[in-house]
C-alpha cells in the first residue's frame, strides 16, 4: 500500500486581538463552530502526551485533514468527518472551508497566512475530482516531485514551508522519510505576526516569580501592562481568562490560567465544556494589571498517536479507504506538524502609557483587579467570526534553559 504524509505547521511572532460580530449562519459559521470543538478535543489529546511548553494549531491539523476527508470513502470517511466535528453537509463544509482559509488571509491588521498544498510523486494520478476540491476549496496547489530523490523532493518541501512561514519553521520533512512507498505529501502552513493592539513597555519587563509547580520557582522575564481588557472567572474550570487584542481587533490572544499552581491538567481536561467565544462576547472590558512572562519555543509533534486516539484509526491502517483519491490503495504516514510562537512586547516603546513607578500607584486607585500570569497557563489564538482557535499551546516553564529542550519529535 502507497503512503502519504500530512504536514501541518505554523510559525507565529506573537504580540496582541480583538472579538467579531453576530451574522446569520453561513456555511463559514457552520466550520468556524466546528474549530473550536475540535481545537479543544486536540489540546486535551496533545496534551496528554507532552509535559513541556506546547505550540500546536489545531486549525492547521483540521484544515489540512479536512482536505484529506473529501478523498476518504467508507469508514475512513466516517471516522474523519466525526473526529474533525464536520458536518454531514460534505457542500456546505467545503463552502465553508474555503470562506474560512479566504477571510483568514484577508484580516490585514495583522500578518495571518494560511496555505495548502499537494506534492504528488511523479507519474501519480490524483483523481480529478479530488484536485478540483483542493484546488476550488482550499485554494491548495498540486506539484509533482520526484520522490526517488529523496533529499532533493524533501529540500523542495522545505523550502516551501519556510518560505510561507516567513523563514520560521525549517527542516519540516527528513529525506528519509520519503520512501519508494511515499505517494504524496500535504502540506498545510499557518504563519501569523501581529503586534498587540496596545503595546507593553519594555521598560516595565522585570524578572518576577513564576511558579513552574509547587515545588519550583523560576524569576523570569515578565511584562506588564495596565489597560481595559476583557476578563473573568470560569468558575466550572477553576479559572481565569483573559483577552489581549492584536492591533486592529480582529484577532486576540486568550489567556486562561488556572486559579491553582498544578491546576493545568484539570482546566485542560474540562475546556471544551467552556464556550469561550460566548463568555467573551458576554463579557466587558475593565482595567486590568497584567503581568504576562515573555516566551519564545517551538513544537514537534507527530500527531498519529493522538489522531488515532481522537477516533481517526482507519486512515493510517490497511482498512484505509482513500478511493476519491486515487484507485490505488493509500493510506496515511505520518502527519507531523511543527510549529513555532513568540511573544513579546513587540515594538513597545517609552511612549506606551505606564512607567515603573506610576504603576504602584495606581494599584489600589481604582478598581482595577490583577491578573498575574504566574504558574502555568493556556493560551490560544482567536480570530474574527470567532474561528479558532488557530493556535492554541501551554506554557509551562517560561525560563526553560535550553529551547531545544522544548523540541519534541
Ligand atoms: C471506499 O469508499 C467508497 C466511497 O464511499 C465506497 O464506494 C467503497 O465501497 C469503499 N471501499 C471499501 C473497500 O470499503
Amino acid at each position: 500500500m502507497r503512503t502519504f504524509v500530512l504536514f501541518s505547521l505554523v510559525a507565529l511572532a506573537i504580540c496582541a486581538k480583538t472579538m467579531a460580530e453576530e451574522g446569520e449562519v453561513t456555511p463559514l459559521q457552520t466550520i468556524a463552530q466546528t474549530t473550536y470543538g475540535f481545537g479543544c478535543d486536540f489540546l486535551k489529546t496533545v496534551a496528554k502526551t507532552n509535559n513541556g511548553n506546547l505550540i500546536t494549531s489545531p486549525l492547521s491539523a483540521q484544515v489540512i485533514l479536512a482536505m484529506t476527508y473529501f478523498g476518504a470513502g467508507g469508514n475512513t470517511a466516517t471516522q474523519m468527518r466525526s473526529s474533525l466535528h464536520m458536518p454531514v453537509d460534505d457542500q456546505r463544509s467545503q463552502n465553508g472551508f474555503k470562506e474560512l482559509i479566504t477571510t483568514l488571509n484577508n484580516v490585514n491588521s495583522v500578518t495571518l497566512h494560511l496555505a495548502n498544498k499537494m506534492f504528488v510523486r511523479d507519474g501519480f494520478t490524483v483523481a480529478p475530482a479530488f484536485k478540483a476540491i483542493t484546488a476550488n476549496h482550499f485554494l491548495s496547489e498540486c506539484q509533482s516531485l520526484n520522490f526517488a530523490d529523496s533529499a532533493a523532493s524533501a529540500g523542495t518541501i522545505n523550502a516551501w514551508c519556510e518560505e510561507k512561514t516567513n523563514n520560521r519553521i525549517k527542516d519540516v520533512i527528513k529525506p528519509d522519510s520519503l520512501t519508494s512507498d511515499t505517494a504524496m505529501v500535504l502540506v498545510n502552513a499557518v504563519y501569523f505576526k501581529g503586534e498587540w493592539d496596545r503595546k507593553f513597555n519594555v521598560e516595565n519587563t522585570q524578572d518576577r516569580p513564576f511558579h513552574v509547580d509547587e515545588h519550583t520557582t523560576k524569576n523570569v522575564p515578565t511584562m506588564y501592562i495596565k489597560h481595559n481588557f476583557r476578563y473573568g472567572n470560569i468558575p466550572d474550570l477553576d479559572a481565569k481568562f483573559l483577552e489581549i487584542p492584536y492591533k486592529g481587533k480582529e484577532m486576540s490572544m486568550v489567556i486562561i490560567l488556572p486559579n491553582t499552581i498544578n491546576g493545568l491538567s484539570q482546566v485542560t481536561e474540562r475546556l471544551g465544556s467552556v464556550d469561550m467565544p460566548q463568555l467573551l462576547k458576554r463579557s466587558w472590558a475593565s482595567p486590568v494589571e497584567v503581568y504576562l512572562p515573555k516566551f519564545k519555543f517551538e513544537t514537534s509533534l507527530d500527531l498519529k498517536e493522538t489522531l488515532e486516539q481522537m477516533g481517526m484509526v482507519d486512515m493510517f491502517s490497511n482498512a484505509a479507504n482513500f478511493s476519491g483519491i486515487s484507485d490505488i490503495p493509500l493510506k496515511v504516514s505520518k502527519v507531523i506538524q511543527k510549529a513555532f510562537i513568540e511573544v513579546n512586547e513587540e515594538g513597545s516603546e517609552a511612549a506606551a502609557v505606564t512607567g515603573l513607578s506610576g504603576r504602584r500607584s495606581f494599584a489600589n486607585s481604582d478598581d482595577s483587579i490583577t491578573m498575574n500570569v504566574d504558574k502555568p497557563f493556556i493560551f490560544y489564538l482567536l480570530a474574527a467570526n470567532n474561528v479558532g482557535p488557530i493556535i492554541e499551546g501551554q506554557l509551562r516553564d517560561p525560563g526553560f534553559d535550553n529551547p531545544q529542550e522544548n523540541v519534541k519529535q
